[in-house]
Protein backbone atom coordinates (compact mmCIF):
# COMPACT_ATOMS: atom_id res chain seq x y z
CA UNK A 1 0.00 0.00 0.00
CA UNK A 2 1.20 3.40 -1.02
CA UNK A 3 1.76 5.91 1.73
CA UNK A 4 -0.15 9.05 1.09
CA UNK A 5 0.50 10.34 4.83
CA UNK A 6 3.48 12.26 2.68
CA UNK A 7 2.30 14.53 0.15
CA UNK A 8 5.60 15.61 -1.29
CA UNK A 9 5.97 11.84 -2.67
CA UNK A 10 3.39 11.85 -4.93
CA UNK A 11 5.66 12.42 -7.75
CA UNK A 12 7.66 9.11 -6.24
CA UNK A 13 4.10 7.56 -5.91
CA UNK A 14 3.74 7.75 -9.85
CA UNK A 15 6.31 6.78 -10.58
CA UNK A 16 6.54 3.82 -8.37
CA UNK A 17 3.12 3.33 -10.26
CA UNK A 18 4.59 3.17 -13.56
CA UNK A 19 7.46 0.96 -12.69
CA UNK A 20 5.17 -1.89 -11.27
CA UNK A 21 2.95 -1.79 -14.60
CA UNK A 22 6.61 -2.03 -16.63
CA UNK A 23 7.33 -5.16 -14.10
CA UNK A 24 4.41 -6.58 -14.31
CA UNK A 25 4.41 -6.92 -18.23
CA UNK A 26 7.43 -8.52 -18.19
CA UNK A 27 6.25 -10.81 -15.79
CA UNK A 28 3.25 -11.72 -17.66
CA UNK A 29 5.34 -12.01 -20.60
CA UNK A 30 5.58 -15.62 -21.35
CA UNK A 31 7.16 -15.32 -24.83
CA UNK A 32 10.19 -14.23 -23.04
CA UNK A 33 10.50 -17.43 -20.89
CA UNK A 34 11.09 -18.99 -23.80
CA UNK A 35 13.99 -21.03 -24.74
CA UNK A 36 14.19 -19.30 -28.79
CA UNK A 37 13.38 -15.72 -27.27
CA UNK A 38 16.77 -14.66 -26.99
CA UNK A 39 16.52 -11.31 -28.04
CA UNK A 40 13.40 -10.13 -26.53
CA UNK A 41 14.87 -11.28 -23.14
CA UNK A 42 17.95 -9.69 -23.96
CA UNK A 43 16.00 -6.19 -24.51
CA UNK A 44 14.21 -7.40 -21.41
CA UNK A 45 16.83 -7.96 -18.86
CA UNK A 46 18.56 -4.64 -20.51
CA UNK A 47 15.00 -2.21 -19.76
CA UNK A 48 15.03 -4.35 -16.07
CA UNK A 49 18.46 -3.24 -15.42
CA UNK A 50 18.21 0.09 -16.67
CA UNK A 51 14.73 1.48 -16.17
CA UNK A 52 13.61 -0.74 -13.60
CA UNK A 53 16.27 -1.68 -10.92
CA UNK A 54 18.49 1.76 -11.63
CA UNK A 55 15.21 3.88 -11.38
CA UNK A 56 14.12 2.10 -7.94
CA UNK A 57 17.73 2.34 -6.77
CA UNK A 58 17.01 6.00 -7.54
CA UNK A 59 14.30 6.17 -5.86
CA UNK A 60 15.14 4.36 -2.37
CA UNK A 61 17.69 6.83 -1.81
CA UNK A 62 15.52 9.85 -1.73
CA UNK A 63 14.39 10.71 1.90
CA UNK A 64 10.76 9.57 2.15
CA UNK A 65 10.81 7.00 -0.58
CA UNK A 66 7.04 5.59 -1.67
CA UNK A 67 6.56 2.31 0.78
CA UNK A 68 6.21 -1.11 -1.27
CA UNK A 69 9.19 0.11 -3.19
CA UNK A 70 11.77 -2.20 -1.38
CA UNK A 71 8.87 -5.51 -2.49
CA UNK A 72 9.35 -4.32 -5.98
CA UNK A 73 12.83 -4.40 -6.28
CA UNK A 74 12.75 -8.04 -4.97
CA UNK A 75 10.27 -8.94 -7.89
CA UNK A 76 12.38 -7.11 -10.14
CA UNK A 77 15.36 -9.03 -9.18
CA UNK A 78 13.61 -12.00 -9.15
CA UNK A 79 12.42 -11.89 -12.51
CA UNK A 80 15.98 -10.84 -13.59
CA UNK A 81 16.82 -14.20 -12.35
CA UNK A 82 14.53 -16.53 -13.64
CA UNK A 83 15.29 -15.00 -17.48
CA UNK A 84 19.09 -15.22 -16.57
CA UNK A 85 18.63 -18.88 -15.72
CA UNK A 86 17.33 -19.41 -19.09
CA UNK A 87 20.29 -17.74 -21.23
CA UNK A 88 22.08 -19.66 -18.70
CA UNK A 89 20.45 -23.18 -19.32
CA UNK A 90 20.83 -22.52 -23.34
CA UNK A 91 24.54 -21.40 -23.30
CA UNK A 92 25.24 -24.50 -21.23
CA UNK A 93 24.04 -27.01 -23.81
CA UNK A 94 25.57 -24.87 -26.69
CA UNK A 95 28.83 -25.11 -25.24
CA UNK A 96 28.53 -28.43 -24.46
CA UNK A 97 27.09 -29.14 -28.28
CA UNK A 98 30.12 -27.18 -29.34
CA UNK A 99 32.94 -29.75 -27.31
CA UNK A 100 31.24 -32.78 -29.14
CA UNK A 101 30.95 -30.86 -32.49
CA UNK A 102 27.45 -31.18 -33.16
CA UNK A 103 27.25 -26.80 -33.13
CA UNK A 104 29.17 -26.11 -35.97
CA UNK A 105 28.73 -23.98 -39.23
CA UNK A 106 24.90 -24.23 -40.43
CA UNK A 107 23.48 -25.29 -36.73
CA UNK A 108 24.94 -22.22 -35.30
CA UNK A 109 23.74 -19.78 -38.19
CA UNK A 110 20.61 -21.15 -38.13
CA UNK A 111 20.10 -20.72 -34.16
CA UNK A 112 21.34 -17.34 -34.42
CA UNK A 113 18.43 -16.55 -36.79
CA UNK A 114 16.20 -18.31 -35.09
CA UNK A 115 17.23 -16.79 -31.77
CA UNK A 116 17.81 -13.06 -33.02
CA UNK A 117 16.28 -13.49 -36.52
CA UNK A 118 19.50 -12.39 -38.05
CA UNK A 119 21.51 -14.34 -40.72
CA UNK A 120 25.00 -14.62 -41.43
CA UNK A 121 25.46 -11.25 -42.77
CA UNK A 122 23.79 -9.29 -39.99
CA UNK A 123 22.13 -6.83 -42.58
CA UNK A 124 19.93 -6.47 -40.00
CA UNK A 125 22.14 -5.45 -37.39
CA UNK A 126 20.44 -2.72 -35.25
CA UNK A 127 23.57 -0.09 -35.74
CA UNK A 128 26.70 0.65 -37.96
CA UNK A 129 28.79 0.82 -35.42
CA UNK A 130 29.17 -0.69 -32.07
CA UNK A 131 27.87 -3.75 -30.30
CA UNK A 132 24.62 -5.40 -30.41
CA UNK A 133 22.66 -8.35 -29.53
CA UNK A 134 24.85 -10.77 -31.55
CA UNK A 135 27.50 -9.87 -29.96
CA UNK A 136 25.09 -10.68 -26.44
CA UNK A 137 25.12 -14.01 -28.27
CA UNK A 138 28.62 -14.76 -29.35
CA UNK A 139 29.71 -13.49 -25.83
CA UNK A 140 27.61 -16.20 -24.19
CA UNK A 141 29.34 -18.96 -26.41
CA UNK A 142 32.74 -18.08 -24.20
CA UNK A 143 33.47 -20.02 -21.21
CA UNK A 144 33.08 -17.86 -17.86
CA UNK A 145 36.53 -17.44 -17.42
CA UNK A 146 37.70 -14.76 -15.55
CA UNK A 147 38.49 -10.95 -17.64
CA UNK A 148 42.26 -11.10 -17.42
CA UNK A 149 44.40 -7.72 -17.05
CA UNK A 150 47.05 -6.74 -19.07
CA UNK A 151 50.62 -7.72 -17.44
CA UNK A 152 52.86 -5.88 -19.65
CA UNK A 153 52.80 -2.40 -20.70
CA UNK A 154 52.03 -1.57 -24.57
CA UNK A 155 54.61 0.11 -27.54
CA UNK A 156 52.57 3.52 -28.00
CA UNK A 157 52.14 2.23 -31.71
CA UNK A 158 49.69 -0.59 -30.34
CA UNK A 159 46.46 -0.49 -30.10
CA UNK A 160 44.62 -1.58 -26.34
CA UNK A 161 42.47 -4.39 -26.39
CA UNK A 162 39.24 -4.31 -28.59
CA UNK A 163 36.39 -6.65 -29.44
CA UNK A 164 35.54 -6.87 -33.12
CA UNK A 165 31.63 -6.50 -33.31
CA UNK A 166 30.51 -9.97 -34.00
CA UNK A 167 28.41 -9.35 -36.96
CA UNK A 168 31.73 -8.07 -38.84
CA UNK A 169 33.27 -11.44 -37.99
CA UNK A 170 29.96 -13.29 -39.43
CA UNK A 171 30.09 -11.15 -42.63
CA UNK A 172 34.22 -12.06 -42.87
CA UNK A 173 33.28 -15.85 -43.17
CA UNK A 174 30.71 -14.72 -45.42
CA UNK A 175 32.75 -13.08 -47.70
CA UNK A 176 35.97 -14.98 -47.33
CA UNK A 177 34.58 -18.24 -48.63
CA UNK A 178 36.84 -20.31 -46.59
CA UNK A 179 38.10 -23.40 -48.26
CA UNK A 180 40.53 -26.43 -46.44
CA UNK A 181 43.15 -25.31 -47.68
CA UNK A 182 42.88 -21.84 -45.94
CA UNK A 183 44.75 -20.45 -42.83
CA UNK A 184 43.42 -17.27 -41.28
CA UNK A 185 45.77 -15.14 -39.03
CA UNK A 186 44.21 -12.81 -36.72
CA UNK A 187 46.45 -10.19 -36.13
CA UNK A 188 46.46 -9.05 -32.43
CA UNK A 189 44.05 -11.04 -31.47
CA UNK A 190 42.83 -10.02 -27.85
CA UNK A 191 40.62 -12.40 -26.28
CA UNK A 192 39.89 -14.73 -28.97
CA UNK A 193 36.96 -14.06 -30.37
CA UNK A 194 37.66 -13.82 -34.55
CA UNK A 195 39.82 -17.32 -34.43
CA UNK A 196 37.22 -18.88 -32.49
CA UNK A 197 33.77 -17.62 -33.99
CA UNK A 198 35.44 -18.30 -37.64
CA UNK A 199 36.50 -21.38 -37.08
CA UNK A 200 32.98 -22.31 -35.04
CA UNK A 201 30.97 -20.68 -38.42
CA UNK A 202 33.47 -21.77 -41.15
CA UNK A 203 36.04 -25.25 -39.49
CA UNK A 204 38.65 -22.86 -41.23
CA UNK A 205 41.82 -23.40 -39.52
CA UNK A 206 42.43 -20.34 -37.88
CA UNK A 207 45.37 -18.72 -35.65
CA UNK A 208 45.84 -15.45 -33.47
CA UNK A 209 48.93 -13.41 -32.79
CA UNK A 210 48.88 -11.69 -29.41
CA UNK A 211 51.64 -9.98 -27.72
CA UNK A 212 50.01 -9.84 -24.03
CA UNK A 213 50.73 -12.86 -22.78
CA UNK A 214 47.65 -12.74 -20.46
CA UNK A 215 45.25 -12.40 -23.31
CA UNK A 216 46.76 -15.13 -25.56
CA UNK A 217 46.56 -17.40 -22.62
CA UNK A 218 42.70 -16.66 -21.49
CA UNK A 219 41.79 -17.24 -25.42
CA UNK A 220 43.88 -20.60 -25.69
CA UNK A 221 42.37 -21.66 -22.60
CA UNK A 222 38.35 -20.78 -24.50
CA UNK A 223 39.86 -22.52 -27.44
CA UNK A 224 40.81 -25.78 -25.31
CA UNK A 225 37.56 -25.52 -22.89
CA UNK A 226 35.22 -25.79 -26.41
CA UNK A 227 37.09 -28.33 -27.82
CA UNK A 228 38.52 -26.67 -31.30
CA UNK A 229 41.48 -28.19 -32.29
CA UNK A 230 42.09 -26.00 -35.32
CA UNK A 231 41.91 -22.88 -33.35
CA UNK A 232 45.27 -21.53 -32.12
CA UNK A 233 46.70 -18.67 -30.34
CA UNK A 234 50.54 -17.49 -30.36
CA UNK A 235 51.73 -15.14 -27.98
CA UNK A 236 54.34 -13.18 -30.24
CA UNK A 237 54.80 -9.83 -31.53
CA UNK A 238 53.03 -9.76 -34.61
CA UNK A 239 56.23 -8.19 -35.88
CA UNK A 240 58.13 -11.01 -36.07
CA UNK A 241 55.57 -13.81 -36.29
CA UNK A 242 55.78 -16.54 -38.81
CA UNK A 243 53.36 -16.41 -41.24
CA UNK A 244 54.27 -18.62 -43.75
CA UNK A 245 51.30 -21.38 -44.07
CA UNK A 246 48.72 -17.95 -43.94
CA UNK A 247 46.48 -17.33 -46.66
CA UNK A 248 43.87 -14.88 -45.05
CA UNK A 249 44.91 -11.98 -42.94
CA UNK A 250 42.58 -10.07 -40.22
CA UNK A 251 43.10 -6.77 -38.87
CA UNK A 252 40.71 -5.03 -36.51
CA UNK A 253 43.53 -1.91 -36.46
CA UNK A 254 45.49 -3.67 -33.80
CA UNK A 255 48.96 -1.35 -34.19
CA UNK A 256 49.66 1.64 -36.04
CA UNK A 257 52.03 3.88 -37.62
CA UNK A 258 55.38 2.03 -38.37
CA UNK A 259 54.53 -0.62 -36.67
CA UNK A 260 51.51 -1.36 -39.07
CA UNK A 261 54.13 -1.00 -41.91
CA UNK A 262 56.53 -3.15 -40.35
CA UNK A 263 54.13 -5.92 -40.16
CA UNK A 264 52.40 -5.31 -43.71
CA UNK A 265 55.70 -5.11 -45.10
CA UNK A 266 56.23 -9.02 -43.52
CA UNK A 267 52.54 -9.79 -45.42
CA UNK A 268 54.20 -8.76 -48.85
CA UNK A 269 57.14 -10.81 -48.48
CA UNK A 270 54.81 -13.43 -48.37
CA UNK A 271 52.72 -12.51 -50.64
CA UNK A 272 55.92 -12.75 -53.04
CA UNK A 273 55.19 -17.03 -52.49
CA UNK A 274 51.28 -16.75 -52.78
CA UNK A 275 48.56 -14.66 -52.82
CA UNK A 276 46.75 -13.76 -49.95
CA UNK A 277 43.93 -11.90 -48.92
CA UNK A 278 43.41 -8.98 -46.07
CA UNK A 279 39.84 -8.64 -44.39
CA UNK A 280 40.05 -4.74 -42.63
CA UNK A 281 37.92 -3.18 -39.93
CA UNK A 282 38.73 0.71 -38.67
CA UNK A 283 40.99 3.27 -39.64
CA UNK A 284 43.91 0.49 -40.72
CA UNK A 285 41.92 0.25 -43.67
CA UNK A 286 43.12 3.69 -45.02
CA UNK A 287 46.35 2.86 -44.53
CA UNK A 288 46.21 -0.20 -46.22
CA UNK A 289 44.52 1.08 -48.81
CA UNK A 290 47.60 3.03 -49.91
CA UNK A 291 49.88 -0.21 -50.10
CA UNK A 292 50.59 -0.36 -53.96
CA UNK A 293 50.98 -4.07 -53.58
CA UNK A 294 47.49 -4.67 -52.69
CA UNK A 295 44.21 -3.75 -54.35
CA UNK A 296 40.69 -3.24 -52.87
CA UNK A 297 38.09 -5.53 -53.91
CA UNK A 298 35.65 -2.76 -53.65
CA UNK A 299 37.11 0.29 -53.61
CA UNK A 300 33.79 2.54 -53.58
CA UNK A 301 32.40 0.82 -50.57
CA UNK A 302 35.44 1.62 -48.32
CA UNK A 303 34.30 3.00 -44.84
CA UNK A 304 36.15 2.75 -41.88
CA UNK A 305 33.41 0.61 -39.69
CA UNK A 306 32.50 -1.62 -42.66
CA UNK A 307 34.68 -4.63 -43.86
CA UNK A 308 37.19 -3.98 -46.38
CA UNK A 309 38.48 -6.80 -48.36
CA UNK A 310 42.12 -6.57 -49.96
CA UNK A 311 43.73 -8.87 -52.50
CA UNK A 312 47.44 -8.96 -52.94
CA UNK A 313 48.75 -8.77 -56.77
CA UNK A 314 52.40 -9.23 -58.33
C1 LIG B 1 41.78 -3.64 -31.38
S1 LIG B 1 42.30 -5.09 -30.51
C2 LIG B 1 41.70 -6.35 -31.58
C3 LIG B 1 41.33 -7.62 -30.84
C4 LIG B 1 40.87 -8.80 -31.64
N1 LIG B 1 41.35 -8.83 -32.99
C5 LIG B 1 39.36 -8.89 -31.65
O1 LIG B 1 38.78 -8.42 -32.56
O2 LIG B 1 38.77 -9.39 -30.70
C6 LIG B 1 44.06 -5.03 -30.79
C7 LIG B 1 44.86 -6.17 -30.14
O3 LIG B 1 46.14 -6.19 -30.75
C8 LIG B 1 47.11 -6.51 -29.76
N2 LIG B 1 48.41 -5.99 -30.26
C9 LIG B 1 48.82 -4.72 -30.34
N3 LIG B 1 50.05 -4.66 -30.87
C10 LIG B 1 50.44 -5.92 -31.16
C11 LIG B 1 51.61 -6.51 -31.74
N4 LIG B 1 52.65 -5.77 -32.14
N5 LIG B 1 51.65 -7.85 -31.88
C12 LIG B 1 50.61 -8.63 -31.49
N6 LIG B 1 49.48 -8.13 -30.92
C13 LIG B 1 49.38 -6.80 -30.76
C14 LIG B 1 46.60 -5.80 -28.52
O4 LIG B 1 47.16 -6.36 -27.33
C15 LIG B 1 45.08 -6.03 -28.65
O5 LIG B 1 44.70 -7.21 -28.01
Amino acid sequence: MHNFSRPFNIESLMVTDEIQADLEAIERNVVLYEEASFDSRVEALDYLEFHILDRIEGLLQAPNSATGLLSLQQRAENVKRRLGAIDAVLFQRLRADIRTDRFRGTSLLALVTSCIGRGANGKQAQQEVGYDTLDVFTNNLFPDLAFPSETQEREPEMVFYQKTPARVIFELVEKAQFTTTDVLYDLGSGLGHVPILVNLLSGVTAKGIEVEPAYCAYASACAADLNLPLVTFIQTDARTADYSDGTVFFLYTPFEGRMLQEVLERLRTEAQHRSIRLFTYGPCTLHLAQQGWLRCVDPTAMDLYKLAEFRSFH
